[in-house]
C-alpha cells in the first residue's frame, strides 16, 4: 500500500513531544511490513537538519492558492533515518516555518492551515495519488476536509484518509479568516454543527471536528483513552462529534522504536544488559550515580522524565520527590517546565535541594541522559492527569524500570498492578497503578514499590523481568493501523 504521513512533527528532526516519536516510529514498521511510506513535513528553520540525509530542492515551483492569490513554495526532498520526507518550504513575507520554534506564534492557526493546503497541493501537483493519508492532530485537520470539498474535483477521489489524535487538548481554532485563506468559500456552509463549526463557541471553526467529520477513520492513542473520549470530557467538547462519529472512531495502543530503545543496543549507556543478566543494570546506576554526583548506597533510585505541566501531574511529581526522600529512595527528575511559573517552582526547588546527596533535577531536555535514566533507575513515576497514551512508561519496562503509574489513558492498557490487577496472571503484571489524583493516592503505590524493593528483592528483581517481557514495539500497531487503511481504501 502506499501511505503518505502528514504532520507537523517527526522524530528525531523535528520533535517536540510523542507525536514526533510516533510518526517516526508508525512510519519505518509501515515499511518494514512492506508498505511504501512518504511523510511530509513543513521545513522549519530550527528543525535538526544534521538528522537529515541528502536533502535537496525537490520541487522548485510549487504554487499553493491562498487568500484568493497564490504562495510559491519549495519542497525539499531528503532521508530521515532512512524515511523518504519532503519538507515544504512558503516563499511569502509571514515566514511561517522561519520563527525559530515550531509551535507557539499568535499564528499557528494559520501557519498549520497553510501547511495542509501546501501539503495537499503538493500532492496534487507532483501526481502522487497515496491509497491513504495518515494525518495527525489539530495541525492537520483541515487536511480531510479541503481533499473532500475541493481536491476530490482534481484527480484526488480515490484517496482516503485516517486521522489520528494524541491530544484532544489543542483543537486550533479559526473564524472566515481560515475559509478566505484556504478557499473553503462558503461561510454559512462551513459554519454549521455539522461540519466545522466550534461546539462551544458558535463564532469559531474548529481544525479538530473537521478532521473528526471529514475522515474515514478517526483514532486516538490508546484503547483505553478512545473510552475516556466516549465516557468523559477529556474530549474537551468533541465528545458529541465523537458520538456522531462512532462507527469509524477507534483506539489504537502506540508502540515504541525498540531499536532506539534497547537495553541490549542502546549506543548512549555505558553497560548492556538482558532480562537473563541484569548485571549490567546495576552499572548504569552506578554511572548515572556518579554522573549526577548521587551518592552510593543501597537505595532505589525513582525517576520522572517527561515534560512538566499541567497534563503530567506536576503537583504529583513533585510530591514524589519528598515522598522518595522521606521513604529512603533516591530520585531524579528530567524535565522541561513548559510554563514559566512552573519553571520557577522547579528551579526553586532545585536550589532547595542542591545539598542533597540523594535528588538530583535536571531541568531540560537531554536525549542522551534520558537514555541513562531509563536504564539506571529502578522505578519511573508517571502520575499524569491525563495521557492519550504515553511513552515513557512503555519504555520504563524495556529498561526493566518499574513503572508507578496514575490509571488513565494508555496507562491503563500498558501498566498492570502488580498487588491488585483483576484481568491479568500475576506473571503478566508489570508495575503498580494509583487513581486519585491526591498524594495519598501516589503514596499508597509508590509505598508497595519501595517496600517491595527493600523487603523482597527476588520479588522486585521478578517484577522487573515481567516487564521486559512486555512487547510494546510497533509490530501490532502496525498491524492495526493497516487493518484501518484497508478497510477504508475498499469503502
Ligand atoms: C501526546 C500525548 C501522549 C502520547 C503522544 C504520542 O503527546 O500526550 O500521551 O503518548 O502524544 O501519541
Amino acid at each position: 500500500m502506499y501511505i503518505v504521513q502528514i504532520a507537523s512533527e517527526c522524530a528525531p528532526v523535528i520533535k517536540a513531544g510523542g507525536l514526533g516519536d510516533v510518526v517516526y516510529g508508525l512510519s519505518r514498521e509501515l515499511e518494514i511490513q512492506g508498505n511504501c511510506v512518504e511523510l511530509i513535513l513543513p521545513k522549519y528553520d530550527c528543525m535538526r537538519y544534521d538528522h537529515i540525509w541528502g536533502l535537496h530542492e525537490a520541487y522548485r515551483d510549487l504554487w499553493v492558492p491562498w487568500y484568493g492569490a497564490a504562495i510559491h513554495c519549495s519542497v525539499y526532498c531528503g532521508w530521515v533515518h532512512g524515511r523518504v520526507c519532503f519538507f515544504i518550504e512558503p516563499h511569502s513575507e509571514d515566514n511561517f516555518f522561519n520563527r525559530g520554534c515550531y509551535y507557539g506564534c499568535h499564528d499557528d492557526n494559520m501557519r498549520f492551515a497553510f501547511f495542509s493546503k501546501a501539503a495537499l497541493e503538493f500532492i496534487h501537483q507532483s501526481n502522487k495519488r497515496p491509497d491513504v493519508i495518515h494525518c495527525h492532530d489539530w495541525q492537520t485537520g483541515l487536511i480531510p476536509v479541503m481533499l473532500y470539498e475541493i481536491y476530490q474535483y482534481h484527480g484526488m477521489s480515490n484517496q482516503r484518509v485516517c486521522y489520528t489524535i494524541h491530544n484532544f487538548k489543542h483543537q486550533g481554532f479559526g473564524g472566515c479568516e481560515i475559509l478566505w485563506a484556504t478557499g473553503l468559500s462558503r461561510e454559512s456552509y462551513y459554519f454549521d454543527p455539522e461540519r466545522l463549526q466550534d461546539n462551544f463557541n458558535p463564532f469559531s471553526l474548529n481544525f479538530m471536528k473537521g478532521g473528526i467529520v471529514y475522515s474515514n477513520a478517526v483514532t486516538t492513542v490508546s484503547p483505553h483513552h478512545a473510552d475516556e473520549a466516549r465516557y468523559t470530557s477529556i474530549a474537551y467538547g468533541l465528545g458529541h462529534s465523537l458520538y456522531l462519529a462512532q462507527d469509524k472512531f477507534s483506539g489504537v495502543l502506540n508502540g515504541i522504536d525498540t531499536d532506539f530503545w534497547h537495553p541490549e543496543t542502546d549506543r548512549y549507556i555505558p553497560e548492556h544488559y538482558t532480562k537473563d543478566d541484569l548485571a549490567g543494570k546495576a552499572e548504569n546506576k552506578k554511572a548515572l550515580r556518579e554522573r549526577l554526583l548521587l551518592q552510593d548506597v543501597d537505595k532505589p533510585l525513582i525517576a520522572y522524565i517527561g515534560r512538566l505541566d499541567d497534563q503530567k501531574g506536576v503537583h504529583l511529581v513533585h510530591h514524589a520527590i519528598y515522598y522518595a526522600l522521606n521513604k529512603g529512595a533516591q530520585f531524579v527528575l528530567l524535565g522541561s517546565p513548559t510554563e514559566s511559573a512552573i519553571g520557577s517552582w522547579f528551579s526553586h526547588e532545585k536550589r532547595h535541594l542542591n545539598d542533597n546527596p540523594d535528588v538530583h533535577l535536571e531541568l531540560s531536555f537531554n536525549e542522551e541522559l534520558s537514555h541513562l535514566i531509563y536504564a539506571g533507575a529502578d522505578m519511573i513515576v508517571v502520575p499524569s492527569n491525563y495521557e492519550p497514551c504515553g511513552l515513557t512508561q512503555m519504555i520504563g519496562l524495556k529498561y526493566g524500570t518499574v513503572p508507578i503509574v496514575r490509571g488513565v489513558g494508555g496507562l491503563v492498557n500498558t501498566v498492570f498492578d502488580r498487588d491488585y490487577d483483576n484481568y491479568h496472571l500475576p506473571e503478566e503484571r508489570n508495575g503498580y497503578v494509583f487513581y486519585n489524583t491526591d498524594n495519598y493516592a501516589l503514596e499508597s503505590a509508590m509505598e508497595r514499590a519501595i517496600g517491595l524493593w527493600y523487603d523482597y528483592p527476588e520479588e522486585f528483581e521478578k517484577l522487573i523481568i515481567q516487564g521486559m517481557n512486555c512487547d510494546y514495539s510497533w509490530k501490532y500497531p502496525g498491524k492495526e493501523y493497516l487493518a484501518i487503511y484497508e478497510h477504508i481504501r475498499h469503502k
